[in-house]
């Protein structure tokens, strides 16, 4: 299964991703974690892996690498991965694990005015696209904030979207937006976790308005300032304190059907 985590910026979707991904691997799953955004530079300490893995962009000469192998000579699109693609065949340094859970991603952007983060989202979208997964393995996207990533199809190719909605009517909004483009490009499995609400009743009034929407709430991660304290001291989140809830969140999403 890939499962990919999207929502507004801060909405906590690399804290849900890294949490998810840690459930689907105490369940007993082989569990991927792909950081595909281009941006963030902290998800291996918060999943507690001693160090980054390489990018799977360096795997084509890095980013101007892949801007040439993703067309072909006339110009046409090309797969940058083969169809037969699995991750074990990768070499060592491109993956990291930590806590069962193996961590892998796309690319950063490391220079101001780099330019436009268009072929780490091909590499992306051809990862997802051809990778190969058994029942017992599970893939957990980190993406990048809003939409951008759709505009490409990334999603196309995954199994679920999970939306990270935040207490504010920007990620509501988002939320609505999202839903419209996985109904577009056929994926089925769509939900929503409520994050960071600062009380039971900000609560029920995000719940409200995405089931005004017709968006399933498939989980409620309260504030907790345990989670906010760990990112920032770099330290790995704890994931115990909230393993009923993504273990129920690992269920619903096997739950669907795909
Ligand atoms: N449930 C939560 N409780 C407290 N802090 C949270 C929670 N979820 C996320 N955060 C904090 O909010 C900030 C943004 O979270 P992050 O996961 O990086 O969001 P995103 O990946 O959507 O930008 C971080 O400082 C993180 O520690
Ligand atoms: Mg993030």
């Amino acid at each position: 299964m890939k499962v990919v985590v999207c929502g507004k910026g801060g909405s906590g979707k690399t804290t849900v991703a890294v949490l998810l991904s840690k459930a689907f691997s105490k369940l007993g799953y082989r569990a991927y974690l792909l950081d595909a955004d281009e941006s963030n530079r902290l998800l291996y300490k918060m999943l507690g892996a001693s160090k980054a893995p390489k990018p799977l962009a360096n795997l084509f000469g890095g980013k101007k690498g892949v801007f040439s192998a993703m067309r072909g000579a006339g110009g046409e699109k090309k797969e940058l991965f083969s169809s037969e693609f699995e991750i074990d065949k990768l070499p060592s340094s491109y993956v990291e694990e930590a806590g069962g859970v193996k961590l892998l991603q796309v690319g950063k952007i490391l220079e101001p005015f780099e330019g436009c983060a268009c072929p780490f989202g091909v590499l992306s979208q051809s990862f997802l696209k051809n990778l190969r997964l058994s029942r017992e393995e599970v893939l957990v996207v980190d993406t990048e904030a809003g939409v951008e990533h759709f505009g490409r199809g990334l999603d196309g190719v995954a199994d679920a979207i999970l939306v990270v909605v935040d207490p504010s009517m920007d990620a509501i909004a988002l939320a609505e937006e999202i839903k419209g483009f996985a109904e577009e490009m056929g994926v089925g499995v769509f939900g929503a976790l409520i994050n960071k609400a600062p009380s039971p009743e900000v609560e029920e009034l995000l719940e409200e308005e995405l089931r005004k929407r017709d968006i399933p709430v498939w989980g409620k991660l309260p504030l907790d300032q345990e989670l906010f304290k760990a990112a920032l001291s770099g330290n790995p989140l704890p994931a115990d304190r909230h393993r009923e809830l993504f273990e129920s969140l690992v269920a619903k999403l096997l739950a669907q059907p795909l």
